[in-house]
């Protein structure tokens, strides 16, 4: 068994379903194992866009009710043959529970979805149920490999009933699906499992406790997040689990689509105002600074540097810290573009501060993926300041156009961009500029750094192409999963 079968399960998936980083992977690492060997399907919910995008899915099997809060579902199969080389995807359609628009999680007044237990519930039984004797498909997964809380309970059904081994990959471990306790029996969880050792968390039913003490090995999406969710400042609650399961911790990074994200094709810069380019080729990219410029009505200045941002607009990622400073951007002086949604707190403010700004900052709210990649081509300087950032994609997807990040040493952020300074630049690895702290004047002199350096332009270019050099391809992270399924089969 060199490439044992693999169950990926996962709420999200580009491109059909994105609320962030988890639909990227989702999309990718599967399509990454199935080119190294692996059989591997990904099962997802039916949603909406699924069902228009896939009309002719065939039904492979009808599933009763599996426990008295869910419902009835049946199984689809569909080839995702133009985005992922022919990947197999299993569709659980269950219209009361994913028949609705919008967000995957959130309805349209912005709160969870009031059923989400039972909708993600479903999702991880189905999962479990795939990986075990009692399965309706003759297909059987030797790994049933779930991601964040949405899956996160399938491990416990594999457990205390039988089946496959499992990995959970935690995305963010900030989000874990707590429930009330009655929902246990809802979903037809056995007794056996209301241990501390079990699905319980302070008398709630936690979904994402569950996977990270019930899988056989857990994963993260970066070596430094995988040792900062053993400290207490990250670990959300469950540093104490994850330094007693150390040893079946590993952080794997994550890996970036070079095909969807390459400056030198991306349809998003097409002519005739945006322009393709390459590392050999970055004259090109003055275009798409201009294009942006006029896109998101700034000024057309050439005389400062434009910072970007695209982001969920979260605590997480530490944008209050730039809005704070925003007042002050005109003095450094660099201009803002950003596109974002979340928090209505900090989407008023980058309204407000880019009406204060008109032509210095330009704001964007809602999801827009053309305009994401106009902007990783467009601004000079990518800012993620983020306070956690379990892997982090927009980085790397910034070196790669040539836009070095502005970055907070932490999870994989501080695992893939490497601070400029003389030894770095030295050894041609300085890629882009790292803050000390996460304070605001930590952020305001690395912003001042960052303008001083962009003003030297040999400099710049320097720093663009080491970033441009790194190999962030899904083959690393393919092989390491491959590695780590074997040694979850004990082989
Ligand atoms: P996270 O998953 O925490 O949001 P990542 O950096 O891993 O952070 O991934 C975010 C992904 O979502 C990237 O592909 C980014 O381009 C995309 N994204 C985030 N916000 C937006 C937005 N408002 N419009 C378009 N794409 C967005
Ligand atoms: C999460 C994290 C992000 C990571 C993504 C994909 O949403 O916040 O850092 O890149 O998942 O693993």
């Amino acid at each position: 068994m060199n490439h044992p079968s693999i169950l990926f399960a996962t709420s999200e998936m580009a491109p059909w379903v994105k609320t962030g980083g988890l639909g990227d992977v989702a999309a990718a690492l599967p399509a990454a194992l199935r080119r190294a060997g692996h059989d591997i399907r990904v099962l997802l919910p039916f949603y909406p866009a699924l069902r228009q995008a896939f009309p002719k899915a065939k039904v492979i099997a009808e599933l009763p009710a599996l426990a008295s809060a869910l419902p009835p579902s049946r199984l689809l199969i569909a080839k995702a043959t133009k985005e992922a080389d022919g990947l197999p995807l299993l569709l659980l359609d269950c219209p009361s529970l994913f028949e609705r628009p919008g967000n995957p999680y959130v309805a349209a007044d912005g709160n969870d979805w009031p059923d989400n237990a039972i909708r993600f519930g479903l999702l991880s039984r189905v999962a479990a149920l795939l990986g075990q004797a009692a399965s309706p498909l003759d297909w059987r997964p030797d790994v049933v490999h779930v991601n964040d809380w949405q899956t996160a309970l399938a491990p416990a059904w594999l457990r205390y009933e039988g089946g496959a081994a499992s990995v959970v990959t935690v995305h963010n471990i900030a989000f874990q699906g707590c429930f009330d306790e009655s929902l246990r029996h809802a979903l037809g969880l056995p007794d056996a499992a209301w241990r501390f050792d079990g699905v319980e968390y302070h008398g709630l039913l936690s979904f994402l406790k569950a996977g990270l003490q019930l899988a056989t090995r857990i994963t993260t999406v970066s070596p430094s997040y995988a040792q900062e969710i053993q400290d207490p400042a990250f670990g959300y609650g469950l540093a104490p689990l994850l330094r007693h399961r150390r040893d079946a911790l590993h952080g794997i990074l994550n890996g970036i689509d070079p095909v969807l994200w390459n400056p030198a094709t991306d349809p998003a810069l097409a002519a005739p105002h945006y322009a393709h380019y390459a590392a050999n080729r970055l004259a090109a990219k003055r275009a798409n600074k201009l294009a942006l410029q006029q896109e998101m009505g700034l000024e057309p200045a050439t005389d400062r540097p434009l910072f970007g941002v695209v982001s969920r607009l979260t605590e997480q990622k530490g944008l209050d810290l730039l809005l704070a400073l925003g007042d002050a951007l005109p003095e450094l002086p660099a201009q803002l573009a950003l596109l974002g949604s979340g928090d209505p707190g900090l989407q008023d403010g980058f309204l407000a501060l880019a009406e204060k700004l008109p032509g210095q900052v330009a704001v964007k709210l809602g999801f827009d993926e053309t305009l994401a990649h106009r902007i990783e081509a467009g601004a000079d300087c990518f800012l993620m300041p983020s306070r956690f950032e379990p892997c982090g994609l927009n980085q790397m997807y910034s070196l790669r156009y040539g836009t070095p990040p502005l970055v907070q040493a932490t999870g994989g952020l501080a695992d893939t961009v490497v601070d400029v300074n003389d030894a770095t630049l030295a050894e041609k690895t300085g890629n882009g500029f790292v803050m000390t702290d996460g304070s605001i004047d930590a952020l305001w002199q690395a912003m001042q750094r960052v303008t001083a350096a962009w003003q030297d332009k040999r400099l710049w270019q320097r720093i663009q192409q080491n970033g441009m050099r790194c190999d962030f391809s899904w083959r690393h992270a393919a092989a390491e999963y491959s590695q780590l399924y074997r040694e979850v089969l004990g082989q």
